[in-house]
């Protein structure tokens, strides 16, 4: 056995100072959200952020990188703790060459690292190559020296990630030996079993492969490696699986400790300990890369891990929120690799916390109704549960259709996708319907024969030629007026739909032809294309356009764009450091910006922000674009935002002492050419985000004269001037109390009239005085006021009243101390007359309220009121 042990730490670090040694240039991990690369939706390879540097769109800034990449493949998720290797996150160690080294270098430097720099015994390891890769083959064996039979053709040695770069590959395996094997005869390096562990992939990346599946090889010959950091650890590290190695295993004996729990006793347990584990790391990450629980794309991911971990937790009888906690022990594990997570910890627990709090909250009944279904169907004797069943535990408990599944396979039962996805669909159309919204998509055919890595962006082009037009998603030559097509230019003025920026419109001026720009977007290698539509004459493939983009538009979001930078940092200012931006919308009309706060803001620091960004306005702060390095960007303290990609060179936009951040948009030369910042709407947009929106210049003016507008039609309606409004509104009021004091003032003399008229219409019934009649109120208490007053001027004796009020009867019962030591009971007396009119009601023998729904049958009533007195009175 060999002796050299690492932490997973070293083992990092000595990879890329070896390949530092060999000139390469060591870069950080990239963000787990791809830059430009809508056929990824996650990182999951180390070469993943490096593609077009492979097809040679974009230049690399040195032709040989090694980074330690951060990555999350969720394929084999439910693999994850059943074997000894398989992660949702985990680290690639990577070595590249953009067309420089190539099969020799990689397979001698590979080889070094893992016989000399780890002292792995070579006797060890096992090598694969594609099964015609002869190349490959002698480089092994003739010039490395390993027998022929230790190297093994393999069909499949071609690896791909979908679209892009590709290509055959050499594969290196570690034998841990027979007692790790499965015992099979056939075992051997491929086996499913533990055995034979992948440590190392030398993709010879030589092809480009497009959306049909075409191979066209790549002009310049490329290496991809890729080594598991986790893999190599758990070698180094002498553990029977990588979640045993000092990466993982914390976690576990964190988890362990919170549920009172023992690892290595209960297979069972195992699995639910290391599936959190693994997922706590990817949580992490995610989050920590600006990715947010959500139902769709990669917030969809997070959102499945998540919650597949909550349940793990419970199945090892952990009910309470446990999560949020473990991140501690996972920013521990990741301090020296990724330092940027610890700056977020608070942010990244709180983003647990709450998707924790909230699917912790029905998780318990939606396991119910998944219990019960399970039930009912192996009652039943069926296999499948129904999609609509699946789809109400989506959308009403929050599981994610992988984890009904899961938890149905458990039971070897299945689901019914289909019907899951037909209902999906439907809620889907519903919501599309209530937005009203139609879904534009332009076809984008193969552009992999054009150079165009030569077009440019230029904010001061004034003519630029075309390169490339298509229509209905297939390349042309010419278009006349009525054709939609799509069209890049070598140089162009227009600004490109991206970074939270709306993309330029306005009007390419051919030869003989007028185009109306309607958008203009981006292609995955970042070259720009414009959407128009001839509206006159026509266009030819190479004709030199004049470009006209709407200068006021483009002016208006450059101004809105400045000033979104302006109220990060005011929010920042204001709220605290904890503010991060986590969305952003810049267009001409208003900026939008979402950012993270946990509680909402109050009309003071609304003010704050709002006084904070028109101060640096006021300040007339040039502005500048600084193009620097990555590392000289975070150390001039530039607010790197989530999704930023690692380049050559990247893009600071500086405003004064107040602002750095990178950026790719548009922006003013000075702060006071924004004009003036007002905002106009704060709201929450889930949880822990807020959202501002605002407007500059033109947009406030016209903010402020619609609102004008309005004093001004409120004051005609008023018949005075808006600066009078308080005013007339104040003696409006005046006024309306005054009335309202009249009109209780006749009130009460009308009261005074009928009931003097009621004393008149006075009887007695056995020597007590009873007045039963009916008023005109207008509601329940001027009944009242009505009563009192009838009791006072009686002094002794019983009273009912009725009165009919919003099409009903409301009644009212009182009886003086001398009417009750007779035995006279306002509540049992107006039960029995409200049942006469429908109702019911009671209450004390000295005063009691009813109503009843018939006004007809108030005569009735009063005659029930009187057969009631009387029979009270005789008992
Ligand atoms: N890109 C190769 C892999 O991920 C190295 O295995």
């Amino acid at each position: 056995m060999r002796l050299l042990t690492l932490t997973g730490n070293e083992l990092r670090k000595k990879f890329l100072d070896f390949f530092a040694g060999k000139e390469h240039l060591v870069l950080p991990s990239y963000p787990l959200v791809p830059e430009n690369d809508p056929t990824l939706l996650l990182i999951g390879a180390g070469m993943a952020p490096f593609k077009a540097f492979f097809t040679g769109k974009v230049n690399p800034p040195k032709t040989r990188i090694s980074t330690c990449q951060k990555c999350v493949r969720t394929g084999d998720i439910e693999n994850v703790g059943r074997t000894a290797r398989h992660h949702t996150f985990f680290e690639m160690l990577g070595n590249f060459s953009f067309g420089d080294y190539f099969k020799r270098e990689a397979i001698f430097w590979g080889w070094e690292f893992l016989t000399k720099e780890l002292e792995m015994s070579p006797e060890r390891l096992w090598i694969t190559i594609h099964t015609e890769d002869d190349e490959a083959f002698d480089i092994w064996h003739k010039e490395v020296g390993i027998p022929a039979e230790r190297i093994i053709r393999m069909a499949d040695n071609f690896w791909e990630i979908g679209p892009g770069p590709c290509g055959p590959c050499s594969e290196l395996y570690y034998d841990l030996g027979e007692e790790r094997g499965c015992g099979s005869p056939d075992c051997a390096v491929g086996c499913d079993c533990d055995r034979y562990l992948e440590i190392w992939n030398l993709v010879f990346t030589q092809y480009d492969r497009d959306e049909d599946g075409n191979y066209t090889p790549l002009v310049k010959k490329n290496i991809d490696t890729g080594a598991g950091l986790e893999r190599i650890a758990s070698v180094l590290q002498n553990k029977p699986s990588n979640f045993e190695t000092d990466l993982l295993f914390p976690i576990i004996e964190h988890i362990c400790q919170v549920g009172s729990l023992q690892y290595g006793v209960n297979l069972k347990t195992d699995v639910s300990l290391k599936v959190i584990a693994d997922h706590a790391r990817s949580m992490a990450v995610m989050i920590g890369d600006g990715i947010l629980p959500s139902n769709e794309g990669r917030g969809y991911v997070l959102r499945r891990i998540l919650r597949r971990a909550v349940r793990h937790g419970r199945l090892l009888g952990i009910s309470n929120i446990f999560l949020a906690d473990t991140l501690d022990v996972v920013l521990k594990i990741f301090a020296e690799a990724f330092p940027e997570l610890v700056e977020k910890r608070s942010y990244i627990q709180q983003v647990i916390r709450q998707e924790e709090e909230r699917f912790q909250a029905t998780l318990a009944q939606g396991l119910e109704l998944l219990n019960r279904e399970v039930d009912e169907l192996k009652e039943a004797g069926k296999t499948v549960l129904e999609g609509k069943t699946a789809f109400k535990l989506y959308d009403t408990f929050g599981f994610p259709w992988e984890l009904t599944l899961e938890i149905l396979e458990e039971q070897q039962l299945a689901m019914d996708k289909e019907g899951f996805d037909a209902a999906m669909r439907e809620q889907r159309e519903r919501a599309r319907a209530a937005r009203g919204e139609a879904e534009i998509q332009v076809a984008i055919p193969d552009l992999s024969s054009l150079a165009l890595s030569e077009c440019s962006y230029e904010e001061t082009a004034t003519r630029g030629s075309i390169l490339a037009m298509w229509k209905d998603g297939a390349l042309c030559n010419a278009a006349t007026d009525g054709d939609e097509i799509a069209i890049i230019l070598d140089k162009t003025s227009f600004y490109a739909e991206g970074g939270g920026q709306v993309g330029d419109i306005g009007q390419l001026l051919a030869e003989i032809g007028r185009l109306e720009v309607i958008q203009t977007k981006k292609l995955p290698d970042g070259s720009s294309y414009h959407i128009a539509k001839v509206e006159e004459g026509s266009v030819k493939l190479g004709e030199t356009v004049t470009l006209r983009p709407n200068l006021a538009r483009k002016a208006a979001t450059a101004r809105n764009h400045t000033a979104t930078h302006l109220l990060h940092a005011a929010l920042k200012k204001v709220l605290g450091s904890h503010v991060n931006q986590a969305g952003s919308l810049v267009g001409p009309e208003r900026l939008r910006f979402d950012f993270s706060h946990f509680s909402a803001i109050t009309a003071d620091e609304l003010r704050a922000i709002e006084n904070a960004v028109n101060a640096e306005i006021l300040a007339a702060t040039p502005t500048g674009i600084l193009e620097t390095t990555q590392s000289a960007a975070k150390e001039m303290g530039a607010m790197a935002l989530f999704g930023e990609k690692y380049g050559e060179t990247v893009r600071v936009v500086v405003i004064g002492d107040v602002s750095k951040e990178l950026c790719g948009g548009t922006h003013v030369k000075n702060t006071a050419e924004i004009g003036n910042f007002k905002i106009v709407a704060e709201s929450s947009v889930g949880s822990g985000l807020r959202r501002i929106e605002a407007f500059t210049g033109f947009g406030t003016l016209q903010y402020m004269q619609g609102q004008e507008d309005l004093l001004e039609q409120a004051a005609q309606l008023l018949k005075t001037r808006p600066s009078e409004l308080n005013a007339k509104i104040s003696a409006l009021f005046e006024k309306n109390r005054e009335l309202e004091q009249q009109i209780k003032q006749l009130e009460q003399k009308l009261a005074k009239g009928e009931v003097d008229e009621l004393l008149q219409k006075s009887r007695t019934l056995q020597g007590l005085p009873v007045v039963l009649g009916q008023v005109a109120a207008t509601d329940a208490d001027h009944l009242r006021d009505i009563a009192d007053l009838l009791k006072a001027k009686m002094g002794e004796g019983f009273l009912l009243l009725a009165a009919v009020i919003d099409d009903k009867v409301n009644f009212v019962a009182m009886a003086t101390p001398s009417a009750i030591a007779k035995g006279a009971h306002a509540g049992k007396v107006i039960k029995e007359a409200a049942k006469a009119a429908g109702g019911g009601g009671g209450g004390k023998p000295e005063m009691a309220q009813a109503g009843g729904k018939d006004p007809s049958q108030i005569s009735a009533s009063l005659a029930a009121a009187w057969t009631t007195l009387e029979i009270c009175l005789r008992d």
